[in-house]
């Protein structure tokens, strides 16, 4: 079910968060609005209902004690500093996959920059038709719906641009040395704490819409794994050894991602490619990688102008647009 706060108690919100410490009377709070102590009431009973913690004081005075653990679009919106990524917002508790729903919104002219994003996803999905494991409140399971005026040939570089301003958000946030692992993979000591999904919907010259799809593992336990990922993945906490919040990393990550995805649409991938090289695992190093059913291997070079990862085998250098890499 799409959630959307009453607007009466998205105002009281705003002035309860102002200062957590204090008590705010019933008159204070109607006078900023015009509404009657039975309206601020009722919001603040609807706060409670979505999980904010409202303290009653003396003489129907309120406070708001905690947040829910939960994203609420108008949390997500609250300072929120994009142009067109996030000002449209679905937000749920459970789906079986953001990238379904945003997927099923584009086909009925959702804008561009329309987020999808719930704290659950029941049965989300990976790449190469793998599933995303997405349990509840631990990560930032989200689907961006975007219109690029470009080829479809040249969307596998927004994949690459969502890979930088996914390190780029992580390192700002925890310090942590965060990489990109080509095309799209977010690893950290080669392990990955976030990947990317692109869905297209194309016709054979021109780009319809795009779905990003990116999962950050941000709050899990190690248990959260089953054993066969735990050498393979990893979260920020279990990294940081303390929890991330999640509403701050994914406004940042919005940010810095509309930031990188402009630019790309201006001057295509000139200026990032320094930044992606220069947070990139594989740079340098020996790797081999398999797409389709051939394998590849040779030294990690450059990235191309479509976001292509460029090799020196054996036998020269060879670009490939998709695959899966391993380090030799
Ligand atoms: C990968 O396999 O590396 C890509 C994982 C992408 C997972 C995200 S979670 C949000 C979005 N919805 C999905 O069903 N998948 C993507």
């Amino acid at each position: 079910m799409k959630r959307t706060l009453p607007k009466v108690a998205q105002e009281v919100l705003k002035i309860l968060k102002k200062d957590r410490t204090r008590f705010y009377s019933t008159r204070e709070l109607s006078t900023y609005f015009d509404v009657s102590p039975y309206g601020i009431h009722q919001a603040a009973n609807e706060l409670r209902d979505w999980g904010y913690v409202i303290e009653e004081g003396k003489g129907k005075s309120y406070r708001l004690k905690d947040l829910p653990d939960v994203l609420l679009p108008h949390d997500i919106s609250e300072n929120l500093h994009t142009r067109v990524v996030g000002k449209e917002i679905h937000a749920y508790k459970a789906l079986k996959s953001t990238n379904e729903l945003a997927y099923r919104l584009a086909r009925e002219d959702a804008p561009e920059g329309t987020l999808v994003i719930s704290d659950h996803q029941t049965k989300g999905k990976g790449r190469m038709g793998r599933g995303w494991l997405s349990p509840p409140k631990v990560g930032l399971w989200l689907s961006l719906v975007l219109r690029p005026p470009i080829p479809p040939a040249r969307a596998p570089a927004i994949s690459v641009c969502t890979g930088l301003a996914l390190a780029s958000s992580v390192r700002e946030m925890t310090q942590l040395d965060a990489r990109i692992k080509w095309p799209n993979d977010c690893v950290i000591q080669g392990k990955k704490v976030a990947g990317v999904l692109l869905e297209l919907s194309a016709e054979l010259d021109k780009i319809d819409f795009v779905i990003l799809g990116v999962g950050i593992n941000v709050n899990q336990d190690k248990q959260a794994f089953p054993k066969s990922l735990v050498k393979k993945a990893t979260s920020l906490k279990m990294e940081l050894g303390e929890e991330v919040d999640r509403l701050k990393l994914l406004k940042l990550f919005l940010e810095n991602f509309e930031k990188v995805y402009s630019e790309f649409l201006q001057n295509g991938l000139e200026r990032l490619r320094r930044d992606i090289n220069g947070l990139s695992s594989l740079l340098g190093k020996e790797i081999k990688v398999r797409f389709g059913k051939k394998t590849l291997k040779g030294e990690a070079k450059d990235i191309n102008e479509d976001g292509g990862l460029i090799i020196r085998t054996k036998q020269g250098e060879k670009v490939i647009s998709a695959g899966e890499v391993a380090l030799l």
